[in-house]
């Protein structure tokens, strides 16, 4: 997916991650950790979402907020342009969901951002650059940041495999777990970035996501 396709193989892709978050109950970590959000706090909160892809988890979002019942402004940032049209086509209008064509590395949004959250963008990214992330979150961001990643891990790596998925998603599927993370990447990725290790949960998802969150 970071090399070049059309635009339909992209759009695919995107369809048959979707599956893999639904099936492997990948939208979980995040909209578990949003049930920590504290009530009574300044409406419509804003939440962006970073390498937002086919757009599916800002989706779910959308539901969680309208079962709470709290007013959201949605934001899904992607380096590559296919995936603004793809979320957009799979995308109720009245969900009102913005969609832009960013680097999540240089990313400096027009409104203040309440809430960040990011599904499998991460293991896209070097070590300096997500380090740079870390500590651009935790200097912009107001209530909270949650990245929601792959574990390292053989046994996930081969369960994955199995499955008959879109070739580029099996490809860069088997790619992606060997560059996923274990927890002990995220405690010196976090102090590199200076982030306070008491104030971050870093915390294991079955099956095979490893999720690192913080509420300021
Ligand atoms: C594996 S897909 C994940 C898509 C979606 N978040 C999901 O969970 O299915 C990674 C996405 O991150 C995007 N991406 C990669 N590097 C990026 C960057 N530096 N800034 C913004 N998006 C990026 C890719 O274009 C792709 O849509």
């Amino acid at each position: 997916m970071d090399g070049d396709c059309s635009y339909k193989d992209f759009r695919d892709c995107l369809r048959s991650l979707e599956k893999v978050n639904r099936w492997l109950l990948g939208y979980r970590p995040t909209l578990t950790w949003l049930e920590r959000l504290p009530r009574g706090l300044r409406e419509p909160m804003h939440i962006v979402d970073l390498g937002s892809g086919g757009g599916d988890l800002l989706r779910q979002i959308a539901g969680w907020a309208r079962r709470r019942g709290i007013a959201v402004q949605l934001t899904g940032i992607d380096l590559n342009p296919y995936a603004a049209r793809a979320a957009a086509e799979s995308t109720p209008k009245e969900l009102g969901i913005t969609w832009v064509t960013a680097d999540a590395r240089a990313y400096r949004p027009e409104k203040p951002m309440d809430i960040v959250v990011s599904s499998l963008l991460a293991h896209h990214l070097e070590d300096e650059e997500i380090v740079a992330l870390l500590r651009r979150m935790e200097a912009t961001v107001q209530l909270g940041w949650f990245i929601n990643d792959l574990e390292r891990a053989e046994w996930s790596c081969r369960t994955f495999g199995l499955v008959p998925w879109h070739p580029i998603v099996r490809h860069d599927g088997l790619v992606s777990f060997r560059r996923a993370f274990r927890k002990e990447d995220w405690v010196r990725l976090l102090s590199a970035a200076d982030v306070p290790r008491e104030a971050v949960t870093v915390e294991r998802w079955r099956p095979g996501r490893l999720c690192v969150g913080r509420w300021k």
